[in-house]
């Protein structure tokens, strides 16, 4: 309700001074409790205990700066990132922009970050708090050996994360999507798995929505040989579907309402191809309690938001999970885990 009133003067704003404001105003403020963990959304992937299935996707907090704040506003885990080994000051701004009559973003921040020391001091400050954080890790756009970048962040952060996600499917770093090629994906994933050591936080992977059918076939392939915790669908997409803002022709990746169907349709093509056999979390579009739920119904056992919490405000998380209760008791299931792929 206050964010309604507040939106015209935060949109007056460029949108990155008006992300800045959203990170001060999270740190700033007290907010509830952290939602139960025995609610009726409780649900369990790759084996962490989520209270509810709805998270923050990756970017939003770059630097984990307020993973815990996120999780009192209603989220079911926060993802801080994407990190990378050395701090890196991303593209040029304007690098953000909303395209506000299509409830769509379009990003070219390209990994802006405070690098691995700053995230490892500050996210180590809060070791030991309850909540599930992921933290989302990439590499540095100048590194010479991107893999070995990879692995020094799982090393890293491993010891401090719920669960890694590597992000090879950000349009943002020249030539990083190259790193979902077969070959490519196997060996670093062997490097971040044995970096990440023994009985580590389990290891995600984020993908764009951008492939080819066989592509998403090599994925699930190399995901379900390397018992992936799960499969992030997806990153934003470099792909124009029909668009009205003025805003529809800046390079960079595209995010919200644009991008839901796609990102569904994904969704669809990687449970198919995984059958079932690896978890999946669903990203990209999603708005509101019914997007959240059809993307559970279709294949997701958890999901994830971001482009949408611009125009809805703090208060998104509460909502979606408020509805998804109804959702789940209106078509009869007792469970989240019991709707999955349920379509
Ligand atoms: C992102 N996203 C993203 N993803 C990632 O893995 N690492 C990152 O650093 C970022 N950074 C980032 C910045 C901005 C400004 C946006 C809008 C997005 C992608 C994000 O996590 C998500 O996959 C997509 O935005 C799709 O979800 P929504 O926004 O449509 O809910």
């Amino acid at each position: 309700m206050l964010y309604q009133l507040l939106r015209p003067a935060l949109f007056l704003l460029d949108a990155e001074a008006a992300h800045g404001l959203s990170l001060a105003a999270l740190k700033a403020m007290p907010f509830g409790a952290l939602p139960p963990a025995d609610g009726p959304l409780a649900t369990t992937v790759a084996g962490l205990s989520f209270p509810n299935p709805l998270g923050m996707a990756a970017g939003f907090d770059k630097n984990g700066e307020v993973p815990d704040a996120l999780l009192r506003l209603g989220f079911g885990f926060a993802e801080v990132g994407s990190i990378t080994p050395l701090p890196q000051s991303g593209n040029p701004r304007p690098r953000l922009f909303r395209l506000a009559e299509d409830h769509g973003v379009i990003n070219r921040m390209g990994f802006n970050n405070g690098g691995a020391q700053a995230a490892v001091a500050r996210l180590a400050r809060r070791a030991g708090r309850p909540g599930i954080v992921g933290i989302n890790i990439g590499a540095n756009k100048d590194s010479a050996d991107r893999s070995a970048d990879y692995a020094t962040m799982a090393r890293l952060m491993a010891p401090l994360a719920s669960y890694l996600a590597v992000n090879v499917s950000s349009p943002n770093t020249p030539g990083l999507r190259a790193l979902q090629d077969e070959s490519a994906l196997t060996a670093l994933l062997d490097a971040v798995l044995d970096a990440r050591g023994r009985g580590g936080p389990p290891v995600f992977l984020k993908v764009a929505p951008d492939l080819e059918p066989a592509d998403i076939d090599a994925i699930a392939r190399i995901a379900i040989d390397k018992q992936l915790g799960a499969l992030i669908v997806s990153n934003t997409t470099i792909s124009r579907p029909p668009l009205q803002s003025a805003n529809a022709h800046e390079a960079g990746g595209l995010s919200g309402a644009p991008l839901r169907d796609l990102a569904q349709q994904r969704l669809r093509d990687f449970r198919t191809a995984t059958g079932g056999a690896v978890p999946l979390i669903g990203v990209g579009g999603i708005a509101t309690a019914e997007d959240a739920w059809a993307r559970i119904r279709a294949g997701a056992d958890l999901v994830q938001l971001y482009s949408a919490m611009a125009y809805a405000g703090p208060g998104i998380a509460r909502k979606i999970t408020r509805g998804l209760v109804k959702l789940m008791r209106r078509d009869g299931f007792s469970s989240i885990a019991e709707a999955v792929g349920s379509e």
